[in-house]
């Protein structure tokens, strides 16, 4: 059985007060593939936190998630929790606030619930489909669709540094160019309608979410090459209003680096 939004939204509440905490405490950390790739203990501990709660209630869950071995999970059969325990641990480590807690509910495929928590805002983002979307208990409207020029673009900062797939150009094309750190703080952005689009380089586990709740407002979403995105590896990623998308599309195509 699924747990309802109610129970997810409070194992999410509950994982966030349990990081709060730990900011005062000292963490563990780990480099993975490099000393910019960290991993603490509260990842793990949130991420085991999560699987343990959705495993007692879902007999047939099946979890692709960041860290611990559950990375190669296919999307495409039965029902996937996508987990990101700390999206931006980087941020949770040096910046104590810009980080969130993602989660999505695929189903042969298919999303059908999403999650971000802004874990020091306090603020769950969630919805899908058959729900709408909701910052907490307030249902969000449809964000306009703004063509490239006309809003503000969340980067990955080494994509725009080397101008990577003409990022510099698609910033210098819009209104200006936000790095944030954290993929779900710029998820959260386009569903306030503050970014029109970001352009970054992600994990299955950093575009779940987002593009589950994205998706109701009409954004489009794919690799840098225009495919679907595949679930599988990190890979470049751009996400968009359907106006914004088409003129990133355009400048991308028109120098690939
Ligand atoms: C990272 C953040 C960052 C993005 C990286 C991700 P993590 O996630 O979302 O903004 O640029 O690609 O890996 O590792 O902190 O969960
Ligand atoms: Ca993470
Ligand atoms: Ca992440």
């Amino acid at each position: 059985m699924t747990p309802s939004v109610k129970e997810i939204s409070t194992w999410l509440k509950e994982a966030g007060a349990t990081i709060k905490t730990s900011l005062t405490a000292e963490l563990t950390i780990q480099e993975k593939s490099d000393r910019k790739d960290l991993v603490t203990n509260m990842d793990k501990a949130t991420q085991r936190f999560l699987i343990d709660k959705i495993a007692a209630v879902d007999s047939s869950a099946t979890f692709l998630a960041e860290e611990e071995g559950y990375s190669d999970q296919s999307i495409k059969k039965g029902r996937v929790y996508v987990i990101d325990p700390i999206d931006g641990t980087l941020n949770f480590v040096l910046e104590k606030e810009n980080f969130c807690i993602m989660l999505a509910i695929f189903e042969e495929g298919v999303g059908q619930l999403g999650f971000i928590y802004d874990v020091m805002k306090e603020e769950l983002y969630w919805g899908g489909p058959e729900v709408g979307v909701y910052c907490n208990d307030r249902q969000i409207k449809k964000v306009a669709d703004l063509k490239l020029t006309e809003g503000l673009v969340g980067m990955n900062a080494y994509m725009y540094a080397h101008n990577r797939f003409n990022a510099y150009d698609i910033g210098e094309a819009s209104m200006g160019v936000r790095v944030s750190g954290c993929a779900g703080i710029e998820m959260i952005a386009m569903l306030k309608g503050t970014h029109h689009s970001y352009v970054s380089n992600l994990s299955p586990w950093d575009y779940a979410a987002g593009i589950v709740l994205l998706s109701v407002f009409g954004f489009k979403y794919s690799n840098a090459d225009g495919t679907p995105v595949k679930f599988s590896q990190r890979e470049p990623f751009i996400i968009a209003t359907p106006a914004c998308y088409e003129d990133i599309f355009n400048l991308m195509a028109e120098k690939k680096v």
